[in-house]
């Protein structure tokens, strides 16, 4: 006896498989994260992310108006921050003239409707690499989450659309939500990385800000008291619900290729958009492989960027956004 049903008959030529296809991949699921750097004519690359760049604003923007041709819509800024201008507070991030300020208005000059996300939290402005202000070896959360709060109005004030604070301080979202109420920032979103884990994947991108926590003495050495255990499933859920409670309009998890089940979880537990972030390490390995000619680098990346949309994820963002995009469009 040979089966009834034969699934291979769906399978048969790329007609057929393109029509039955589940999840279809368009320039309006990517959010484009780019780092800035001060300075006239950068365009470096990053030593661990090959193919992608810190930019100076007189090229930023023209990276910004190439994407918006591409069809892709959001950004996601990061600063390089000078060392001379770091200090354990952060100070610099509230500066109105700061390098991020200055980003948001030149994109916004430029590209008046790109959706500007943009970074909130210390750690490219931290001697220390951290994320929260440093008390007696320990990162403080209520005065961290209240500085949070300023720098995200800086932002607004600058022009983006939405914060993002990426830093899993407990409570902040309330505290940042408030405080951009009560300035009448009334309209500004909040992308909230919710489901942020301490993970070995964030290695490029700390080279790439110049932003790894520093070896000190009585400095933690990792991020392991605030992002989350990979080992965690039901606290990505308390995460996630405690930070849409406080008033996120998107929710995040972070990293993605090894967190797909968590990405799974919170798109079937909660009404909200949900972000994904491909991050750095994700993007040097397959890279990596490909430069070795271990894998193939154009099927890999579309396989992993197809594979966070199959998982729910409403947004992406990726280093490979642009790749992706010049690849099938
Ligand atoms: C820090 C921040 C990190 C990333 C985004 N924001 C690194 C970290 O938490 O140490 C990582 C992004 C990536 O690896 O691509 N606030």
């Amino acid at each position: 006896m040979y089966p009834l049903r034969r699934n291979r008959r769906l399978r048969t030529n790329e007609a057929i498989r393109s029509l039955v296809r589940e999840t279809i991949i368009t320039p309006n699921d990517f959010l484009v994260p780019l780092f800035v750097v001060e300075g006239m004519g950068v365009k470096e690359e990053i030593a661990s992310m090959p193919n992608y760049f810190r930019f100076s604003l007189d090229l930023l923007v023209r990276e910004v108006k190439e994407l918006w041709a591409m069809g892709l819509k959001s950004v996601l800024l990061f600063a390089k921050v000078p060392d001379n201008l770091k200090d354990n507070k952060g100070t610099e991030a509230l500066n109105a003239n700061g390098l991020m300020q200055r980003a948001v208005k030149a994109i916004k000059d430029v590209c008046p409707d790109m959706l500007v996300m943009t970074d909130v939290a210390l750690d490219p402005y931290s001697i220390y690499g951290h994320d929260g202000i440093i008390e007696n070896g320990i990162i403080v959360n209520d005065d961290t989450a209240e500085f949070l709060a300023e720098m995200s109005i800086s932002h607004a004030e600058a022009g983006a659309d939405f914060v993002a604070p990426s830093d899993m301080m407990d409570g902040r979202i309330s505290v940042i939500r408030e405080a951009l109420e009560d300035e009448g920032f009334t309209n500004t979103g909040i992308m909230s990385y919710s489901a942020k884990y301490a993970s070995a994947f964030y290695g490029p991108f700390r080279d790439a800000l110049d932003s790894a926590p520093v070896d000190l003495v009585n400095i933690p050495k990792d991020k392991k008291t605030y992002q989350m255990d990979c080992a965690n499933r039901f606290e990505a859920l308390r995460e996630t619900e405690m930070d849409i409670d406080e008033g996120a309009d998107i929710v995040m998890v972070k990293p993605g290729m090894p967190y797909l089940d968590i990405v799974r979880e919170v798109k079937n537990e909660f009404d909200v958009p949900v972000s994904v972030y491909q991050v750095s390490g994700e993007y040097a390995m397959i890279k990596a492989a490909a430069e070795k000619g271990w894998l193939n680098h154009d099927q890999t990346m579309l396989e992993s960027t197809i594979a966070f949309k199959r998982a729910g994820a409403d947004i992406i963002a990726s280093y490979f956004a642009k790749d992706v995009v010049k690849l099938i469009f």
